[in-house]
């Protein structure tokens, strides 16, 4: 019997992998994230000799059959990099920090979670320790969730390569200003529950977009640009591109050739509230968007007050049962004592 335990975050991405490559969960363009603080997913991992049930899920602690095949899947990704997962029965435990029917993405921090215990795990069998520990981990969340490789590491992270620089099958932590690591997210929740659309199915859209190039070398020059700004905490000129990345997300999935649309009138609301608030009182918050109808607003916390005031005033009536999430740029993944 093994038993590790590690949490892992969420991250908020400020430019948006959206499109693969041909190969197994390559992006077809870079992105970077903001590694989240308080959503995250604390997961147990028990190895053990059981022949019978090679694999038990549980969520909250109940059995969860249906979360099966997409492990399973997962697990025969990578048995031939990890071949003791052939050698043992697994029990997954998890839990997230963020209520299931949030329309808060689970899979970030749930992927990057396991491939953290996994990596551990692996580490333990061989009885040598990983120089690059998350970066492994970082490796397998990707073929999880694409997304997921971003949330091994603290502060912010890059994923994907652009001649010869970023890694495409694995993310990396990347140089966030001082200034910047106080930036606070507060998660709008305009609409609970599952999204009509997967990932899965966005990312396919984006093979024979009519506007895919174009998106592509948009993408990769908000990433160049990011980096920069990250690395300088220049937010006033970041902002900017965190927002038009939201809304070229949005508009990819709108004219793909099975258009769709998932943003909701309150969406668009506080979207429109949140611009004409920065105009007027030159606070710096800005929005961004996940694949999904909820807002992110970014914002220093040296603006706490007056944005605040304005959530209270204009924008908590937009959330489904007044519901919200008060995240900020947190730490990266923890090992949990077992
Ligand atoms: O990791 P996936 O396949 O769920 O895709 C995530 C896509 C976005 O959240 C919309 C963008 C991103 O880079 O996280």
């Amino acid at each position: 019997m093994m038993n590790v335990s590690w949490s892992a975050p969420s991250n908020i991405a400020l430019v948006k992998y959206w499109g693969k490559k041909e190969e197994l969960q390559i992006p077809a363009n870079p992105s970077v994230s903001l590694t989240l603080s308080e959503c995250k997913t604390t997961m147990n991992l028990t190895l053990g000799s059981s022949k019978e049930k090679k694999l038990v899920v549980l969520f909250e602690g109940k059995e969860k059959p249906s979360f099966i095949p997409k492990i399973e899947k997962f697990l025969s990704l990578i048995t031939d990099e990890l071949p003791f997962l052939r050698d043992y029965s697994l029990t997954i435990d998890s839990e997230n920090t963020f209520p299931h029917s949030s329309g808060i993405a689970s899979s970030a921090s749930s992927m990057a979670a396991l491939a953290l215990c996994l990596v551990d795990v692996e580490q333990e069998i061989l009885g040598n320790k990983h120089q690059d520990f998350f970066s492994r981990a970082s490796y397998f969340a990707r073929i999880g969730s694409g997304s997921a490789a971003r949330s091994t590491f603290a502060h912010a992270a890059s994923w994907g390569e652009y001649q010869g620089l970023g890694h495409d099958q694995r993310a990396h932590q990347v140089e966030l200003h001082d200034q910047l690591k106080d930036l606070r997210n507060k998660i709008l929740i305009i609409e609970k529950g599952e999204k009509k659309v997967s990932s899965t199915v966005g990312h396919s859209l984006m093979t024979n977009h009519p506007y895919a190039q174009a998106r592509f070398k948009q993408a990769v020059s908000h990433w160049q640009q990011s980096l920069e700004l990250l690395k300088r905490g220049n937010w006033d000129e970041l902002g900017p591109i965190v927002e038009r990345e939201a809304m070229a997300l949005h508009a990819m999935m709108m004219t793909s050739s099975s258009s769709y649309m998932l943003m909701k009138p309150q969406t668009l609301s506080a979207m429109e509230r949140i611009i004409a608030f920065r105009e007027k009182t030159k606070v710096p918050v800005y929005f961004t968007l996940d694949a999904g109808p909820n807002i992110h607003m970014l914002y220093p916390t040296s603006c706490s007050v007056e944005v605040e005031q304005f959530f209270n005033d204009q924008l908590l009536e937009l959330c489904q049962d007044r519901k919200f999430i008060d995240d900020k740029v947190g730490e990266g993944p923890v090992k949990n004592a077992v």
